[in-house]
């Protein structure tokens, strides 16, 4: 048995997670409504990622015998302004992420849930990665992005991202 609190809070991060991947699968549509491929198959990964981090967070509360309370997922809320804009509102969304899995993590150490910090741990660590990668699409759209030559050689960058399922196996 976990703790309720602990509970509630991995049960909410089920609907973050599907929110994050909903939010995401929006600044695709809109970059391939743009024109700009790239991006759009960038976030469109970026959701299944999103998608597999809600799995993740489900199938641990089903491991630990706890019921899995699938609520509704908002309708995505960020308002798409131009394609820098979006990037960084990619960034935010980020830092908000990792602030609910540093909650969750800080209800599980205050009852000394170790097996919960440890599922965490995986998270914590590729909230750092997200971060970083979603400051580094800030800063090279900053660079190349008022050059169509440029943003033409980072669009099909991006383009070549492939899905990979998460390296955390529960
Ligand atoms: Fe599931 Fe991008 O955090």
């Amino acid at each position: 048995m976990l703790d309720s609190k602990v509970v509630e809070l991995l049960n909410s991060q089920v609907n973050k997670e599907f929110y994050s991947a909903y939010l995401y699968l929006d600044f695709s549509n809109y970059y391939y409504d743009l024109g700009l491929e790239g991006f759009g198959n960038w976030y469109r990964i970026q959701a299944q990622e999103e998608r597999d981090h809600a799995m993740l967070f489900m199938q641990y509360l089903l491991n630990n015998g706890e019921k899995v309370n699938l609520e509704a997922i908002e309708k995505p809320s960020v308002e798409l302004t131009s394609a820098k804009a979006v990037l960084a509102k990619g960034l935010i969304h980020e830092q908000y992420v990792t602030s609910l899995i540093h909650a969750i993590y800080d209800a599980a150490y205050s009852v000394k849930d170790f097996r919960t910090m440890q599922f965490l741990d995986w998270f914590v660590k590729e909230q750092g990665e997200e971060e970083s990668t979603a400051d580094g699409l800030v800063r090279k759209f900053e660079l190349f992005g008022d050059d169509p030559k440029s943003l033409y050689m980072l669009d099909s960058e991006l383009g070549a991202r492939v899905y990979t399922a998460p390296s955390l196996v529960i």
